[in-house]
């Protein structure tokens, strides 16, 4: 048994970080994962290998339809499926080590097992229990579930089978069309999978710009993906030589039915508490299973506190990494606060798609008024040279003030523009700031210019 001042359940990136964080701030720290490796979702079954996935078919998408326009000759590369996924379980164990290794240099114990809490200010690994005066819960989330969708991971998948099946599938299925249906969909439809996507709503990605997800979803059509929207799955069955779907339009309730080689079940996660003892303990948890907290992380029982997917706020690994930092220097005696109207958001296809802050949805209902600053890819020399010119930039300000109140970028690199505009938002900034702002020529990053240009006496290349 031994004693510490803060033990972490969970070595995702809201866990690690707020590890990390604590054992800057001088506490002595240790972390709690029963997986086999560190990391998490995100490394190991997420965000890190669903990103090699899509590099990989990324590559072969440019290589197929863009690499004899530039005089590159040689052909269709040649897909080594096995190779591929190596590529990619070396990826997550290049990262999920990166991790080990900051444990260590920062002197963390990795408690290897998996963690309840038996009362406050106490953690209990296998046989042993460890004392800590402080508690932080960062267990993550898990795939949600569908009446009559049973998830085998071989036929019918989560998005964890879908990053290790067997073959490429000849047609595949997604329920949700959501980032991870989406990502996971271009991937597959990318390595010649016949992809058709069932969407509950009558639109992709709902927590997204509508103007966006409207662009988004004619680029992936264009790409060779299919879209049922505004339909609801019943069941899958699995069959001797393929899996049926049966879905009902929501429009007219009339029944269908689509053949699959393997279904990818992408309707959302939920927060993954159990087996913690939090129940005993008398933590409240709120309606949706989250894992109630007072704002500074805290839960109702004194020590235990929470942050990443297991509490409210947007189900994002680098939310959970904010959250972990700002609860570490909370504990501390310092003030941590973590702004979710802030929080960035990227769906990591080809194009990509990234927000941060209000969709023009948002402000229409809010009745705020507002100007929309646009600009079309098309007008970027960058992306035209890069075959890359379909998207735009779209930048909402506030009508009076000029204050930056959202952005959306649909387009190559949007997951890394983006952060431009967080920036500005963090410091208050009015669009003029970025269009009076020198941007190096030829970036992408000219068309988030344009776009604030737009917002006042409109852009210089459209
Ligand atoms: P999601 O919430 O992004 O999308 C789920 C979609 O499924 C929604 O469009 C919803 O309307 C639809 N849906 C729900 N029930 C349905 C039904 N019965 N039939 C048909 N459609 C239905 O959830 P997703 O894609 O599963 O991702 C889970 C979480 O992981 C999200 O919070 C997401 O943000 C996060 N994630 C983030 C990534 C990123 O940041 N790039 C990558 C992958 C996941």
């Amino acid at each position: 048994m031994a004693s510490y001042d803060l033990i972490v359940i969970g070595s995702g990136p809201g866990g690690y970080v707020c590890a990390i964080r604590a054992a800057q701030l001088g506490m002595k720290v240790a972390c709690v994962e029963g997986r086999e490796t560190l990391g998490g979702t995100c490394l190991n079954v997420g965000c890190i290998p669903s990103k090699a996935l899509l590099h990989a078919t990324h590559m072969l998408h440019e290589a197929e339809h863009n690499f004899a326009k530039m005089g590159l000759g040689g052909g269709k590369p040649k897909v080594d499926w096995k190779a591929m996924l190596a590529y990619k379980d070396d990826t997550i164990a290049q990262n999920t080590k990166g991790i080990e290794f900051l444990f260590k240099k920062n002197k963390i114990d990795w408690l290897k097992g998996w963690g309840t809490i038996p009362e406050p200010g106490k953690v209990k690994v296998g046989k042993d229990t460890h004392e800590a005066k402080n508690i932080v819960i960062a267990t993550g989330s898990e795939s949600a579930t569908l009446p009559g969708v049973e998830i085998d991971e071989k036929t019918i998948v989560s998005s964890t089978g879908a990053l290790s099946l067997g073959k490429i599938p000849k047609k595949l299925a997604v329920i949700g069309g959501g980032v991870i249906g989406l990502e996971m969909g271009s991937v597959y439809a990318r390595l010649g999978s016949e992809v058709t996507v069932i969407e509950y709503l009558d639109r992709l990605i709902p927590a997204n710009d509508a103007e966006v997800a409207k662009a988004f979803q004619k680029i992936l059509k264009k790409q060779g993906m299919n879209f049922v929207l505004g339909a609801a799955v019943q069941s899958a069955e699995v069959l001797k030589t393929k899996t049926k779907l049966t879905y009902k339009l929501r429009k007219d309730d009339s029944e269908h039915t689509l053949d699959a080689d393997v279904v990818l079940v992408a309707t959302g996660r939920k927060p993954f508490t159990e087996g913690l003892g939090l129940d005993k303990l008398g933590v409240e948890l709120t309606k949706r299973g989250q894992v109630a907290t007072n704002g500074h992380f805290a839960t109702n029982v004194k020590g235990i506190h929470a942050i990443g997917d297991a509490i409210d706020g947007p189900m994002l690994a680098h939310k959970a990494e904010d959250d972990g930092y700002a609860c570490a220097e909370i504990i501390a005696g310092q003030a941590g606060h973590v702004d979710y109207n802030k929080v960035p958001g990227v769906i990591y296809t080809a194009p990509e798609v990234a927000d941060v802050g209000a969709t023009e949805e948002e402000l229409k209902e809010a009745g705020r008024a507002y100007k929309v600053g646009k600009f079309s890819l098309m007008g970027n020399g960058r992306a035209k040279a890069n075959f890359a010119a379909d998207g735009f930039v779209k930048i909402l300000a506030d009508k009076e003030t000029d204050r930056i109140l959202g952005a959306h970028i649909i387009g190559p690199y949007a997951g890394d523009l983006i952060h431009e505009i967080c920036v500005a938002m963090e410091f208050g900034a009015a669009a003029e700031d970025i269009a009076r702002t020198c941007h190096a020529h030829p970036t992408y990053s000219e068309a988030v210019r344009e776009a604030a240009l737009a917002c006042g006496d409109g852009a210089l290349h459209a």
